[in-house]
């Protein structure tokens, strides 16, 4: 029998780097690691990082910083670096510091128990030619009623301030069949809502019967999965979304009325400088053609504030765009240079600036988003509880729309789906009573 030897995740960034992480745990809880919450406790500690920003990157050096410590009490506890900051920044890492003994890229972690195994100070960011994927143990850790699965890997769009492309390396679709086999093994495992990962997920073209596949039609295939409620997908790029996207969207019940679509600015001559290949009035059209085919569906973006050569008349026109979208959800950041990219070499815009229009920004996301939310009280929606709520007989879950709702429903069980009636919204959640039995 294998030694138990205790396992501590911590997971930055993006909603692919929680997959990862769930699939690392899963890697070495086959060479005998189970998972803990207390750091103290563990043999060996993972941080999937992110390399987004600047923030987020240097978020690893002062967790590395308060892990030395604890290695310095307990000399044998490993220290694993993994993500896009260790893609990105390899054996510099080691370099940097001594307490890590492993770094090792978002594509080559499934070699992660061989490294653990050499033992050594290890550092892996291949891009291997075999598919991480297939090496990997099946999923079998779940707790809840929703789940990733990632279809689809790398971004080949190169806009100018950002790392993905560099990180996490060219366009990589999985084939359709491994990915409706890992579907129906999920719902197996009770799942109800999956939702499709990818840098560039409706950019997916990946081989299946008859040729590569667009995301319509994986979307169309998984769809008719017996006991799957909900399908969404994450992240777009709006000039991927194709007719039959746009059209899935209108026919397609389990695809839920929520939609990521980054637009980033309503310049177009800073879109131009983005490198985003469209326009902000394109952009406003492919919102009509969506709106049409699915007239109650909720719009969310990412925005980027301060990009190098952004004026107030670009800043003007990205709230624009913002008011004549009306956004249900949106997130912004700063612009942050990132070494390598194009434009890390242009000359950024003075930080207070900067700062006084993503305040400006948000604030106007902000009351789209309560306006959005407002709508809703009265309504009769689909919730999918996820988890009993902090109330006595309350449960938690999220709504088609994917607003987060408080049910008072003692009866309440994790993963029934419910109509509920909305009866109130506050700052980021909505309130709801239950109307009928389990769907
Ligand atoms: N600076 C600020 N924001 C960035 N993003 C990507 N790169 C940067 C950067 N260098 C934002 C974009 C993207 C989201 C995931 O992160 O808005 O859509
Ligand atoms: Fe980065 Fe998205 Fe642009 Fe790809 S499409 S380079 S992931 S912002």
């Amino acid at each position: 029998m294998t030694e138990v030897k205790k396992l501590f995740v911590k997971t930055y960034g993006c909603q692919m780097n929680v997959y990862d992480s769930e699939r690392m745990a899963e890697a070495l809880g086959a060479k005998g690691y189970v998972a803990t919450d207390v750091v103290e406790e563990a043999d060996m500690v993972l941080l999937n990082t992110c390399h987004i920003r600047e923030k987020a990157s240097e978020k690893l050096y002062s967790d590395l910083g308060r892990l030395r410590a604890l290695k310095v009490a307990k000399p044998g506890m490993k220290v694993g670096v993994a993500g896009c900051v260790a893609q990105a920044e390899g054996e510099e890492i080691l370099r940097r510091s001594s307490v890590v003994d492993l770094v090792v890229g978002p594509q080559a972690y499934h070699r992660l128990p061989q490294m653990v195994e050499a033992g050594g100070r290890l550092v892996d960011t291949d891009f291997p030619v075999e598919d991480k994927f297939s090496q990997l143990p099946e999923r079998k850790s779940l707790r809840g009623p929703t789940a990733f699965l990632t279809v689809q890997e790398g971004c080949d769009k190169f806009c100018a301030f950002c790392v993905v492309p560099y990180t996490r390396g060219s366009e990589v679709s999985r084939p359709v069949a491994r990915l409706l086999d890992e579907a129906r093994g999920l719902v197996a495992q009770g799942v109800r809502e999956i939702t499709l990962l990818g840098q560039n997920v409706n950019a997916y073209h990946g081989d299946g019967p008859g040729g590569a596949w667009g995301l319509a039609r994986l979307l169309r295939e998984l769809a008719r999965i017996e006991g799957l409620a909900r399908l969404r997908y994450t992240t777009s790029h709006p000039n991927d979304m194709e007719d039959d996207l746009v059209a899935a969207h209108g026919d397609l019940p389990q695809l839920m009325p929520y939609l990521h679509l980054p637009v980033q600015s309503g310049s177009d001559r800073i879109l131009k400088a983005m490198n985003r290949k469209h326009t902000a009035e394109q952009y406003l059209r492919l919102i009509e053609r969506i709106r049409a085919a699915r007239p109650d569906i909720l719009l969310s973006s990412d925005f980027i504030v301060g990009f190098p050569g952004e004026t107030d008349a670009d800043h003007q026109a990205t709230l624009d765009l913002i008011r004549a979208v009306g956004f249900g959800a949106a997130f912004s950041f700063k612009y942050s240079a990132r070494p390598g990219t194009p434009a890390a070499e242009k000359t950024p815009v003075p930080a207070d600036i900067a700062d006084a229009r993503l305040q400006e920004l948000q604030a106007l996301i902000t009351a789209q988003q309560r306006a959005v939310q407002d709508t809703m009280v009265g309504r009769e929606v689909q919730v999918l509880y996820e988890k009993p709520g902090r109330r006595e007989g309350q449960m938690v879950g999220k709504s088609d729309h994917l607003h987060a709702v408080h049910v008072q429903h003692p009866e309440g069980r994790v993963g029934q789906l419910m109509q509920v009636r909305i009866t109130g919204s506050s700052t980021n959640s909505l309130a709801a009573e239950p109307l009928s039995g389990p769907i």
